[in-house]
């Protein structure tokens, strides 16, 4: 028996495309998670952010076992990372730091975080610092949880969406 997803009233097969475009629906912000090495900054594009407790404070992402970026920021001496949450107009910047190939960080400006100097990157509408707590196997993905350390919100700048693989505002 195959495992079935339920969708607008039909059963069909748990497959990649059918989790993907049934998750897709679930929408939420945009993230780039960065950390500071001592090669320089690094970071990546990350949907998967979850507010996972108040006491202690911390929050979790998913990292997929091919990142480039999160083992370099695994093994900072800080052990912490920053976590972006991107503002409507910065939908470029997700498409930067999901791109491989490119100095991600390269005109993008940004100031240390206070505890790790992890990246802020500058006009998102909020960030987070986190040290690592724990990482969990989570399939394809390890689920990382961190302690928050420090953070700053500006909830007067405008969210950027992702939603069915789309970034809401869409760019002009
Ligand atoms: C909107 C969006 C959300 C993403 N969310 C995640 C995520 O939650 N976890 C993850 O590991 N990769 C996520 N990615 C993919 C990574 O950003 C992408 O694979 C990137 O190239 C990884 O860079 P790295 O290899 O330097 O770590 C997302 C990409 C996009 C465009």
């Amino acid at each position: 028996m195959p495992e079935y997803a339920q969708t607008v009233g039909r059963q069909i097969p748990v497959d990649a495309k059918s989790f993907q475009d049934t998750l897709g629906l679930f929408c939420t912000g945009v993230t780039v998670v960065s950390g500071i090495t001592q090669h320089g900054p690094v970071g990546f594009t990350c949907q998967s952010l979850v507010s996972l407790s108040v006491d202690p404070p911390l929050v979790s992402i998913s990292v997929s076992r091919n990142s480039r970026s999160w083992p370099e920021i695994e093994r900072t001496p800080s052990r912490a990372f920053c976590v972006n949450i991107l503002s409507a107009s910065q939908s470029d910047l997700c498409a930067r730091f999901a791109r491989q190939g490119i100095a991600r960080f390269s005109g993008v400006r940004w100031f240390p975080a206070p505890e790790s100097g992890a990246p802020v990157l500058q006009g998102v509408q909020a960030w987070i610092e986190a040290e690592i707590a724990d990482i969990y196997p989570g399939g394809d993905h390890s689920i990382v949880t961190g302690r928050v350390t420090c953070l700053e919100a500006h909830p007067d700048r405008e969210p950027l969406i992702y939603y069915r693989s789309t970034l809401f505002p869409a760019k002009k």
